[in-house]
C-alpha cells in the first residue's frame, strides 16, 4: 500500500480505524500513551468490548501490518497521514476539553515528516481546526503540513460494522490533494468489505438494524462529502444534536402518551414513516447516555455562547434528558420494601462503555431514595462497579438479579434480556411489575405472563 499511517489514540474510534486500516493492506501503527492499553493490545485483543474488533486487532498483528507503540518517535516519522483520534470530554462548564488534541497535534509537529496530512478524526469544536494550523505552525514554521477534518461517525456496540459499511464521509480542509487522499484510504475498506464474509458481524448488524435503523450494505460512493474545513467540523456535532434532540422529543411525547394511554411506540411508528423524519432515534426511554451525546450537545451549546449564538432548543433536550431516570422512578411505590432488579448498565446494548450511563443513574438515584436494588449486566460489570454506590448487590446472570424482587427494570435493551424466558423470571422473581425503560418488551406477552406493564408512555 502506497501509504504508512499513525492513528494516535486507541479508543473506539482509533483502535477501530487503524485495526481495519491494517486488515486492508496498510501499514498503521496504533499510538497511545496509556502502557496497559497498549500492552493488552500486544496480545491481540481490544481492552474495551466491541463486536468483532479482536479479531481485526489479531490478524493485523499477525500480519505485522497493525503496529501497537507508546512511541511517537518510531512512528510518526514514518508517516505520510497521521490521523487524531483521542478523546474530547467535557470540562465542568461543559465546553470541550482540548488538552488531549493539542498534546497530540504537538507530537506531531515535533515528529511528522515535511508533506505529511494530519487528519482530526475526534470531534472538536468548529474553529478548532484553524487554531491547530496555527498552533503547528508556531510550533515548527518550516513543516510543510496539511489539515483535514475527517469527522468520524461510527457508534460504540457497531463500531466494526459501521467502519465497514461505512454510513457517509465528510472530509474538509483547504487542501484539494489531501481530501482525494484520504477518500480513497476509505473507499479501499469498501472494496474489501464487498468480497468479504463478515457473516458474524452482519449477522449482528441484522439485530442493530432492527434497533436503531442502520444498513448492512456499502454504498460508498453516494456519501462522500467534501467540503470546507469548519463546516465538517459543525456536520457532526449538529448530527449528533439532531439524533439528541430526536430522543428528547420523542421523551417529551412519552409523557403526554403515559397521560392519555396512547403508546409511545406506536405514535412514533407512524410519525416516523413519514420520511422526511424516519423512524430511528425516535425511542423514548431513559435518555440518552455515553461517550458523544451528552459531551457533543454541551460543546454545541457552549460554542454557540462563545460566539453569542442561544441554543434554547438544545437546552431544552438537555433538561428533558436529565428528567428522565427521575420520571422512570416516579413510576414506583416509594415505599416499595421489596428490592428492585435493574437489568443493563452499560449506556446502551453492545459495548461494555458506562460513560454518562442512564442506567447508572438510575441505580445510583434508586439507592439514594432508600431503594434496595440489584444489577446485572452482560459486558460491564467491571466497568459498572467503579460508578455504581457501593450499597449496590451485584449479580452474575438474570436469574440472580431478578431472583425474590418486586420490580424489575430494564434499563439497557441487551439483546439476550429481550430474548429472554420471561415466563420463568416470572416464576423466579416473584415480581408483580416490569417496568420497560426501554420500551423494547412484548407489551402484551408481560401481561400475558402476569406482570404489571409500565413502559415510559406505554402502559
Ligand atoms: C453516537 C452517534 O450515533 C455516532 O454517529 C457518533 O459517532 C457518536 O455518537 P453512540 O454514542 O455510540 O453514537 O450511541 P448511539 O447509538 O447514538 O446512542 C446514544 C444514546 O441514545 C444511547 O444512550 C441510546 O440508548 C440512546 N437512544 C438511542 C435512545 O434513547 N433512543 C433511540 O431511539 C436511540
Amino acid at each position: 500500500m502506497e501509504h504508512t499511517i499513525s492513528i494516535i489514540g486507541t479508543g473506539y474510534v482509533g483502535l477501530t480505524t487503524a485495526a481495519i486500516l491494517s486488515s486492508i493492506g496498510y501499514k498503521v501503527y496504533t499510538i497511545d500513551i496509556d502502557e496497559k492499553k497498549i500492552d493488552i493490545i500486544k496480545t491481540g485483543k481490544s481492552y474495551f468490548h466491541e463486536l468483532g474488533l479482536d479479531e481485526f486487532v489479531e490478524n493485523g498483528l499477525k500480519s505485522g501490518n497493525l503496529i501497537p507503540t507508546l512511541s511517537y518517535e518510531e512512528s510518526i516519522p514514518n508517516s505520510d497521514i497521521v490521523f487524531s483520534c483521542v478523546g474530547t470530554p467535557d470540562n465542568s462548564d461543559g465546553s470541550s476539553n482540548l488538552e488531549y488534541i493539542f498534546s497530540a497535534a504537538e507530537s506531531f509537529s515535533k515528529y511528522a515528516k515535511d508533506g505529511a496530512v494530519y487528519v482530526q478524526k475526534s470531534t472538536v469544536p468548529v474553529g478548532t481546526g484553524r487554531k491547530i494550523i496555527k498552533f503547528i505552525n508556531e510550533k515548527k514554521h518550516d513543516l510543510e503540513f496539511s489539515y483535514v477534518s475527517n469527522p468520524e461517525f461510527l457508534a460504540e456496540g457497531s463500531a466494526v460494522h459501521d467502519t465497514l459499511f461505512i454510513d457517509r464521509l465528510v472530509v474538509g480542509g483547504d487542501d484539494k490533494n489531501s481530501l482525494e487522499k484520504i477518500k480513497n484510504i476509505f473507499s479501499k475498506i469498501e472494496e474489501q468489505t464487498v468480497n468479504k464474509d463478515f457473516s458474524n458481524i452482519a449477522d449482528y448488524a441484522t439485530f442493530y438494524k432492527t434497533l436503531s435503523g442502520k444498513r448492512t450494505s456499502v454504498e460508498f460512493n453516494s456519501k462522500v462529502v467534501e467540503t470546507d474545513l469548519e463546516s465538517a467540523e459543525l456536520i457532526k456535532v449538529t448530527a449528533n444534536a439532531f439524533l439528541a434532540l430526536k430522543i428528547s422529543f420523542a421523551n417529551s411525547i412519552a409523557l403526554l402518551c403515559d397521560k392519555t394511554h396512547a403508546d409511545v411506540n406506536n405514535v412514533m411508528n407512524g410519525v416516523g414513516l413519514d420520511d422526511r423524519i424516519g423512524k430511528s432515534f425516535l425511542y423514548a426511554g431513559l435518555g440518552w447516555g455515553g461517550g458523544c451525546f451528552p459531551k457533543d450537545v454541551s460543546g454545541l451549546i457552549s460554542i454557540a455562547k462563545i460566539h453569542d449564538v442561544e441554543m434554547p432548543i438544545m437546552e431544552a433536550a438537555v433538561n428533558v434528558n436529565n428528567d428522565m431516570a427521575d420520571y422512570v422512578i416516579s413510576k414506583i411505590d416509594p415505599n416499595l420494601t421489596e428490592k428492585i432488579a435493574v437489568l443493563g448498565l452499560s449506556f446502551k446494548p453492545g459495548t461494555s462503555d458506562v460513560r454518562r450511563s442512564p442506567s447508572i443513574k438510575l441505580v445510583n438515584k434508586l439507592i439514594e431514595k432508600g431503594h434496595k436494588v440489584k444489577v446485572y449486566d452482560p459486558k460491564s460489570m467491571d466497568e459498572a462497579i467503579k460508578e455504581l454506590d457501593p450499597q449496590v448487590e451485584l449479580t452474575e446472570n438474570i436469574d440472580q438479579c431478578v431472583t425474590n424482587t418486586g420490580v424489575i427494570i430494564l434499563a439497557t435493551e441487551w439483546k439476550e434480556f429481550i430474548d429472554a424466558d420471561w415466563k420463568r423470571i416470572k416464576e423466579i422473581s416473584k415480581a408483580k411489575i416490569i417496568i420497560d425503560a426501554r420500551n423494547r418488551l412484548d407489551k402484551e406477552n408481560m401481561k400475558e405472563i402476569g406482570f404489571e406493564y409500565k413502559g415510559v408512555g406505554r402502559d
